[in-house]
């Protein structure tokens, strides 16, 4: 069925169906209004209810929405395509360039979904996620943090990827404009233009350790200037914006009325510095987390993320309509997330994370990549190139093809200086990593 808007006048029906439609009404009638037909019995409906006004928009299957021309596709696919066919022609490829941890769901996590599968009682759960999860997770932040976040502020999600859609979903007014740091994750600044918000680079360099500073934010802050996104421990840099620093972003947004979404996505994937939340900091902050990175969910799509209490509700109608809820078995598999057992296993997988960048760190330096900010969290190492070359995106594509290491260039992240950079991620264990030092070694040798 197709929803018109009030003034779009019916289509005339044509070809067949114009030769059709007159026998058609004939019997539709006849059937109605023949002998043993009754008028259909209808419901009675509330006279208080204030039945919302229908809408609908003419679908054209043949022209895209404007919009996709500006939701670039994720560069590094290409290369991965790349990499799938030479490794099915045989070659061996070590893949640096995916964006999720190599290690297995935990186990108890995996006992806790299959006990469930097999009770076969799989149905939707509400919206905001099943009670229990939120509980447990507002346990892990009392626990964790220290801090009190009542359940009721938590919404269980389909990953952090639908967390922002959700939060950006009931903040965004067409022609809102929002901050995000440049180089930073794509896909937000799409969802900012997939609301048809104006999504505007705030860039962010070595000296201010890949990360939005207060200062800039303030110079960078117009009329139009809705909202700020940051993530600590950031992807593609992994670098962290340590209490103080998000403190003073969290007032500088709350003092020119915008909001702040902090995505927390790498949050307890921490070197060398303690995991901390921007929920210690700003009632006032959306916050995202997700199951996929520090407790290897990747593929069970689930995540949450804490919202102020007025916007509780509005997220969940949001939520209601785009997704039902999160998947019921991965929310049934993330209760097993917080106990002892398997904190202690996500623990020293941490601690293997951190061996593996403090090999690859020094490693690449020797071998003339530079390696600004310090990046004191999640699994990537931003890669400064320029010494060894004049466009990242070609020096990747050679990497692939004549040493079968596969890196993601900077174009992925935003324009600042992109092609100066690539981003390896050490999702890999470390035999791997030294695999892959040795041959880009080699590669560099060859190439000079
Ligand atoms: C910074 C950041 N935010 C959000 C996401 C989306 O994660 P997911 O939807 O798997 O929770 C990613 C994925 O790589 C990410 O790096």
């Amino acid at each position: 069925m197709e929803w018109r808007s009030a003034g779009t006048p019916p289509r005339e029906p044509h070809g067949y169906w114009a030769l059709a439609m007159p026998a058609l009404r004939a019997l539709f009638h006849a059937a109605c209004s023949g002998p043993g037909s009754r008028p259909p019995r209808q419901i009675r409906l509330s006279e208080t209810c204030n039945r919302p006004a229908m809408k609908s928009q003419p679908a054209d299957p043949q022209r895209l929405a404007a919009r996709m021309a500006d939701i670039a596709p994720f560069h590094v696919m290409e290369l991965l395509q790349r990499a799938r066919t030479l490794q099915a022609s045989g070659r061996s490829i070590i893949t640096l360039c995916v964006g999720e941890p190599d290690f297995p769901t935990p186990e108890p996590m995996l006992d806790a979904a299959m006990a469930f599968l097999r009770g076969g009682d799989v149905h939707y759960t509400p919206a905001l996620g099943l009670p229990q999860l939120r509980e447990a997770i507002a346990g892990y932040y009392a626990s964790r943090f220290g801090l009190d976040i009542p359940a009721s502020r938590i919404v269980v999600t389909a990953g952090a990827s639908a967390a922002m859609l959700l939060v950006l979903g009931v903040l965004i007014n067409p022609g809102d404009r929002w901050l995000l740091p440049d180089p930073g994750y794509p896909c937000n600044r799409h969802f900012v233009r997939l609301l048809d918000g104006v999504p505007a680079a705030l860039e962010v360099d070595e000296a201010s350790d890949f990360q939005a500073t207060a200062a800039r934010v303030a110079a960078a802050w117009d009329e139009a200037t809705r909202g700020l996104i940051v993530a600590t421990p950031s992807n593609p840099t992994g670098t962290v914006l340590d209490a103080p620093a998000l403190g003073e972003l969290c007032r500088t947004v709350a003092g020119l009325g915008g909001h702040l979404v902090v995505d927390e996505i790498y949050q307890g994937l921490n070197y060398g510095c303690a995991a901390h939340t921007a929920l210690a900091l700003d009632a006032g902050a959306f916050v995202i987390n997700s199951f996929s990175k520090y407790f290897g969910m990747t593929g069970w799509r689930l995540g949450w993320l804490v919202a102020p209490p007025a916007y509780v509700r509005a997220i969940e109608k949001l939520a209601q309509n785009l997704y039902i809820c999160a998947p019921t078995p991965a929310q049934h598999a993330a209760l097993a997330a917080f106990r002892p057992n398997t904190l202690q296993l996500l623990e020293q997988r941490r601690a293997e994370f951190a061996a593996r960048r403090d090999f690859l760190r020094p490693a690449l330096q020797s071998l003339g990549f530079g390696l600004p900010g310090d990046p004191r969290g999640a699994f990537y190492l931003y890669a400064d190139v320029s010494a060894l070359c004049d466009d990242s995106y070609a020096f990747a594509h050679d990497l692939l093809e004549h040493c079968g290491v596969a890196v993601t260039p900077g174009l992925d992240f935003g324009a600042n200086s992109c092609r100066r950079f690539v981003r390896l991620a050490y999702s890999r264990d470390t035999e791997q990593l030294e695999q892959a030092v040795q041959r880009m070694a080699a590669f560099i040798a060859h190439s000079r």
